[in-house]
């Protein structure tokens, strides 16, 4: 038996992990799987009365899973933040997810918003997801002369920084910093150019700002020169701006892109965008010796939320990798033959591909071909 950690989150969340989670039930019965699932109510509504983002107690509890499924976090009520990097970084963080593996795959019978309307999309981003400039190191001084430690602690690592800073006559200076260490970039380095060669793929693209970050993404291209050299694999070096530009242009030229953290975060919405929409767009945040998380790209989209109104693609094609990282293979690629399937009939569209299905109704339509 398989043990899922479910958390529907905010906003839209619920409303696609639902459709998801028939989807699974379906398939598992379909596959003589055995899923067990877990509910965990964190978010908005678990912060504002608690005021508390995640206890050490439930963690402890996510720690018995296989997997954790995760809709989304984000609420107009809290301080941009709070549950964003006090949940889902949090979580990240805790479970060592370091590879974010988000595939962008614009699927038959899908408008695309490019030129040209048919093309094809098909490529995987590998992003770097627990260092770069998301490890929350930074801070604000609003006074004279002052003295500011900051401090990240790590299991492989600790980083004391001891900054001082004379105003002069600035009046107030903010600063964040971005860390990178040699194992950080090796290990998910070395997991794209591993998952390159798993899938025949010529070439990998490393996405930098290397001529402007010349210290933390000058450690990168080290690491890609390195592990393209071990693996017997071409590379190409483009900087991050370069890369939007090409997605639009030619999307075609890239298979699989391997990405800081920050840069890998922007580029997939823009990927997402390049496959009809952020809604189709799934995600797993992945430890590959520990526990897993799996979750749409998009957030929790509080202008669409409590309507029907949400695409859960994006959420099912997720509890598929989850399932296909579980070595649930078969079953997984049931489901986004499934999901290809109603796409290319073209019958069911929610508002965001141009259609009036709803969230359940198109869950419906993938349940029905499923039980095909
Ligand atoms: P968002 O992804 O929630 O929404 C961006 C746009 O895409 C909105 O117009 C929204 O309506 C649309 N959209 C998103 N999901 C959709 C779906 N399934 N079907 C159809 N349309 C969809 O991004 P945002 O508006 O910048 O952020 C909203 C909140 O979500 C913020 O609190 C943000 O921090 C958070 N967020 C969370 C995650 C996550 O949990 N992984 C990711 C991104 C943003
Ligand atoms: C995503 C989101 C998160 C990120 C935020 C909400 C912390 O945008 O999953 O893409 O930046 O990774
Ligand atoms: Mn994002």
């Amino acid at each position: 038996m398989q043990k899922i950690a479910v958390i529907p989150g905010d906003g839209v969340g619920p409303e696609v992990v639902r459709e998801a989670l028939r989807v699974l039930e379906l398939a598992s019965e379909k596959h003589c799987l055995s899923l067990d699932y877990e509910e965990f109510p964190l978010g908005a509504g678990n912060y504002l009365s608690t005021g508390e983002t995640v206890s050490g107690e439930t963690l402890a509890r996510l720690e018995e899973k296989d997997a954790i499924l995760l809709g989304a976090m984000g609420d107009p009520r809290v301080k941009p933040g709070i549950l964003e990097k006090g949940v889902l970084l949090r979580l990240r963080f805790h479970f060592d997810q370091f590879v974010n593996l988000r595939p962008v795959v614009l699927f038959e019978g899908v408008p695309c918003p490019l030129a040209g309307g048919k093309r094809a999309i098909d490529m995987r981003f590998i992003r770097e997801n627990t260092e770069d400039f998301y490890v929350g190191l930074g801070s604000r001084v609003a006074e004279g002369v002052s003295r500011t430690e900051i401090t990240l602690v790590r299991e492989a690592y600790e980083a004391k920084f001891d900054i001082g800073i004379d105003l002069k006559g600035e009046d107030e200076l903010a600063f964040q910093i971005g860390v990178l260490t040699r194992g950080g970039a090796r290990r998910v380095v070395d997991y794209a150019f591993q998952a390159a060669r798993d899938r025949g793929v010529p070439k990998v693209t490393s996405v930098d700002k290397a001529n402007v970050l010349t210290e933390i993404y000058g450690l990168w291209r080290e690491e890609v020169a390195r592990a393209s050299q071990e693996f017997g694999i071409e590379s190409e070096f483009l900087y991050v701006d370069a890369v939007a530009l090409h997605m639009v242009r030619n999307p075609e030229r890239f298979k699989l892109l391997v990405t800081p953290n920050l840069f890998g975060d922007i580029l997939t919405d823009l990927g997402a965008a390049l496959q009809g929409g952020l809604g189709l767009a799934p995600s797993g945040n992945i430890n590959p010796t520990g526990t897993s998380m799996f979750e749409p790209v998009h957030g929790s989209a509080p202008d669409i939320a409590g309507r029907g109104l949400a695409n859960p693609v994006g959420a099912i094609l997720s509890s598929a990798l989850m399932l296909e990282t579980l070595g649930l293979k078969e079953a997984a690629s049931d489901i986004e033959t499934a999901v290809a399937d109603v796409l290319r009939s073209g019958e069911y569209r929610t508002p965001d591909i141009g259609g009036t299905t709803s969230t359940s109704e198109m869950g419906d339509a993938v349940v029905a071909r499923l039980k095909r």
